[in-house]
């Protein structure tokens, strides 16, 4: 059988990887597909021929809507990232009847829905494993492999970069900016670095993630959004003194009041596996009620990690290429006209335990005010220290972990404490999971 015939959108890092990939493993990859699978075409502003193998069998040219227009090809592999014009592009893939494989979460976060529903209309797939978690097929896992569960929640460490950074600032004590600029060069960082530490990124997997484990529409806008640019080393200490750790979570849940969606630093105990996920390395821990806790671990960025799940699309396919349109894996999970709108919890409804740590004047009365504050809201403490104030200073660092709490009645009491003379500037606080099923 002919080859089949691929068009390949971006020769950056992931685009680069995916086609050393290819051609390197060709036969391999040939053998599980059922047919070889070539890139002839690609589409490219700038790139660095230095590292790419199998470029000589490639015409490239500067025009990506040349190659999504070429009747010759059958996929075309989207790799440009970004909002527009990729979804230009992949809109027109489709209506030329071509199957698409794409590595762009923010694409697919943002414009997923009317993509899904032209690719349903015209009987072609779009496959998406890279955009969430690089190389770890987590779409797979959740879309096929737990199709047996109702998925009662999902956490992970979906941004490389954000836990790259953390785990530097903790073990090695480095500045925040120092880490930022080395994950930009190694190549994990997003175009716009702001996207990983304000947890942008992260809210594109984790909208997806949602999408696929409740059948619901992807709804990037009630993404609750926190990035990790307030954590100080006194956090990163004060949570491994209580016995946590800091991590960079997505976090996703059904409960009876609506859907949990949120992206927040969050403290998580120090026994946990996730919690002890460091580097640029992911992980999402998936809760199904049959199959109880399972842990999804691996290179969440990168070239070839993120080539690898690329590659596996277009092999899936590739599979498919001969089966009927109806009979194709669901995009969400959930067949087309079975996805429900359930609602999005504003973080105001979300029930957690938090962390808090404010900086209140050393005197007596001070710890029992607070208290008072809190034990009026009806929130209670479960743990609580003071540090002796440094020489010359008559302030000290309070910190406390409550118990569980609807964030909008913690709200209202944070704001009657930073009202206090006694307390200067604002109360931080991390919301706390205790990830135990
Ligand atoms: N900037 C992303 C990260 C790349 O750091 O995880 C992979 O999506």
């Amino acid at each position: 059988m002919n080859p089949v015939k691929v068009g390949l959108l971006g020769l950056g890092t992931v685009g680069g990887g995916t086609l050393n990939v290819l051609t390197r493993n060709a036969d391999e990859i040939a053998r599980r597909a059922g047919r070889g699978i070539q890139i002839t075409h690609a589409a490219a502003k700038q790139y660095d021929p230095s590292n790419l193998i199998g470029l000589e069998h490639v015409e490239v040219c500067d025009d990506a809507f040349s190659v999504v227009d070429n009747p010759e090809l059958d996929i075309i592999i989207e790799l440009i990232g970004g909002y527009s014009p990729a979804r230009e592009l992949v809109l027109k893939a489709i209506e030329n009847g071509k199957h698409v494989v794409t590595a762009n979460k923010a694409l697919i976060a943002m414009h997923g829905n009317e993509i899904f529903d032209a690719a349903q209309k015209k009987g072609v797939m779009v496959a998406f494993e890279a955009a969430v978690a690089g190389g770890i097929p987590i779409i797979k896992a959740v879309r096929e492999g737990l199709a047996a569960n109702h998925i009662e929640w999902i956490a992970g460490i979906i941004n490389g970069t954000g836990n790259f950074i953390l785990t530097e600032m903790r073990d090695k004590g480095r500045e925040f900016g120092d880490v930022l600029k080395e994950a930009q060069a190694l190549g994990y960082a997003e175009a716009d670095p702001t996207f990983d530490v304000e947890g942008i990124d992260a809210a594109h997997k984790l909208t997806i993630l949602g999408s696929i484990a409740f059948g619901i529409p992807l709804q990037f806008e009630k993404t609750y959004t926190e990035g990790i640019t307030k954590i100080e080393p006194q956090d990163v200490e004060y949570a491994d003194q209580f016995g946590y750790r800091i991590k960079h979570l997505g976090i996703t849940r059904k409960t009876e009041a609506g859907i949990e969606m949120r992206v927040h630093p969050t403290m998580i105990p120090q026994r946990r596996l996730i919690a002890n996920v460091d580097g640029v390395m992911n992980a999402v821990l998936v809760k199904g009620d049959a199959v109880g806790p399972t842990l999804y671990y691996g290179a969440g960025a990168g070239s070839e990690p993120t080539a690898s799940a690329v590659v596996a699309d277009v092999v899936d396919v590739v599979r498919m290429l001969t089966t009927d349109p109806e009979n194709h894996v669901p995009h969400l999970a959930f067949q087309a006209g079975k996805l429900v709108d359930l609602a999005i919890l504003p973080i105001e409804e979300v029930e957690t335990t938090f962390y808090l740590r404010m900086q209140v004047v050393d005197k007596p009365g001070v710890v029992a005010k607070i208290a008072s504050i809190l034990a009026e809201s009806q929130i209670s403490i479960e743990a609580i220290q003071q540090k002796e104030p440094a020489e010359g200073d008559n302030t000290v660092p309070l910190v406390m972990l409550t118990q569980k709490v609807i964030e909008m009645q913690l709200n209202k009491a944070i704001a009657e404490i930073e009202q206090l003379d006694s307390v200067f500037g604002q109360v931080m606080r991390i919301r706390v999971e205790r990830l135990d099923g």
